[in-house]
């Protein structure tokens, strides 16, 4: 018998993260003041952030340290299986190799307490009281939810108001971990209620539920803010995952030819994928692949520029692929992946041609994620199904062209708290929606020029 997957002991959980920027070719442009369009200092972040992660976000080094207090947390779902998905390659019919991390085994659900759990470690050593963040999806805010209360941090959340609207489980799971949450535009902030007055009926998106998060943290001195995604201290936390798939996959005796990851802030493919691009800067032949909506897409359709990561315009210019900060995408399940850029160090390496990009449309990843459950059983997020649809195209390839090649996928995150969404696809009620070039125009057209 095949080995279905590979487990490493807990003592292979990484002792620590690994640095991009220590390898990289270009670095990121520096983050600008909003006000002054100077680059941010370290003072500047102090007034939301803990020095520790103020100084992970700037770090050349290549490695840093994981402290014990974090690794034991890890402890209680880390290391995460690597899958042999024998089952869906049998379904495909395809000589590839297909192999997936698996991090819906944490507590939440995804890939997000492995920067969570840091992130309330390092601001409770800092003397902060209470965390004020956002989420897309929930799963965001339920990992956070989750970390305060493993450390004794309050915790609020503004919560997209799509999704607390299509994912009352994932609030009750917030609020059972101690959370308060919000639905995003709220009255509690005056970046929601300028939202509300112009528009009561807003949605909400990802950019506004930053606005109001960071302008909780800044207005209260006891409240630090705390971001899921897109920074470069969330990438280096999230690189455990690619650590400890490249330890796995030595033992089944391979090297991924394809790594392959969604993207909405660029958290989980920087995990599962940055620990290999150094082999790939130093002339290995490997593919990294970011896959997002069509209806949000920012790397193939968005602008190489800097930008705001929130809608109110409160957060430094991050020099990013933006569809705008004041883009409002529209209501699809896959809440995750509705921000209006990504993180500055996947946007460098997608400028200098280390990682590609794909767009899919709802449907083609609905049925993808359908083709996975079917085969390897687990009921996948509607996140990390776009990745499945990259996957099952590029081993279709392998099979047309009859070439054996080894495929990575980071499966972010189960879907067992989006079975609506599933409900909705299965009786016909989702469709597909390309947002219009001239809105992304639009949009662009109201950035500052630098
Ligand atoms: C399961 C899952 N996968 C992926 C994402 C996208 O985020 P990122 O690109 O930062 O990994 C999210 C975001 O909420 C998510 O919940």
């Amino acid at each position: 018998m095949k080995d279905t997957k590979i487990i490493i002991p807990e003592k292979d959980i990484p002792a620590r993260w690994y640095n991009i920027m220590a390898d990289m070719p270009n670095l990121p442009q520096a983050p600008l003041h909003p006000a002054t369009r100077q680059p941010v200092t370290p003072d500047d972040l102090s007034a939301i952030f803990p020095l520790a992660l103020i100084e992970q976000e700037v770090s050349r080094e290549r490695w840093i340290d994981i402290p014990e207090e974090v690794r034991e947390i890890y402890a209680l779902w880390r290391p995460s299986p690597l899958y042999r998905a024998h089952r869906l390659e049998k379904a495909l019919g395809t000589p590839a190799k297909i192999y997936y991390k698996y991090e819906g085994v944490s507590p939440a659900g995804s890939h997000k307490p492995n920067t969570s759990i840091p992130q309330a470690y390092y601001n409770k050593k800092a003397g902060i009281r209470r965390i004020a963040t956002e989420t897309g999806a929930g799963q965001w805010g339920s990992s956070m939810a989750l970390a305060g209360q493993l450390f004794g941090l309050d915790v609020t959340v503004y919560m997209v108001k799509v999704s607390y609207n299509q994912k009352p489980y994932r609030r009750i799971a917030m609020e059972t971990w101690g959370a308060e949450v919000h639905a995003s535009p709220s009255a509690v902030t005056q970046s929601g209620k300028k939202a509300l007055e112009a528009d009561p009926e807003n949605p909400g998106s990802l950019g506004l539920a930053i606005s109001e998060a960071v302008e909780d943290a800044a207005t209260h001195d006891d409240t630090n803010y705390a971001l899921g995604s897109v920074l470069n201290h969330v990438c280096l936390h999230q690189t455990v995952i690619g650590l400890e798939a490249r330890k796995q996959l030595e033992i089944a005796g391979d090297f991924p030819d394809i790594i392959i990851g969604c993207c909405g802030g660029g958290s989980n493919l920087a995990g599962i994928a940055f620990p290999f691009i150094a082999d790939k800067i130093n002339g290995r032949d490997l593919r990294v692949i970011a896959v997002e909506p069509a209806s949000c897409p920012t790397l193939t359709k968005g602008e190489f520029r800097y930008d705001y990561g929130d809608v109110a315009g409160l957060t430094p210019f991050l020099m990013m692929y933006t569809l705008g900060h004041d883009f409002i995408p529209p209501g699809i399940h896959a809440g995750g992946l509705r921000y209006h850029a990504d993180s500055p160090l996947v946007c460098q390496l997608y400028h200098d041609g280390l990682i590609e990009a794909k767009a899919y449309h709802q449907l083609g990843v609905f049925e993808a994620a359908l083709q996975f459950a079917r085969t390897e059983s687990i009921i996948p997020a509607p996140e990390t199904a776009h990745a499945i649809k990259a996957v099952i195209d590029e081993a279709l390839l392998c099979k047309e062209e009859g070439k054996e090649r080894t495929i990575l996928f980071n499966l972010s995150g189960h879907g067992y708290l989006d079975l609506q969404a599933y409900a909705d696809f299965l009786e016909g009620k989702l469709t597909d929606y390309e947002y219009p070039e001239e809105k992304i125009k639009e949009a662009l057209s109201r950035l500052p020029v630098f």
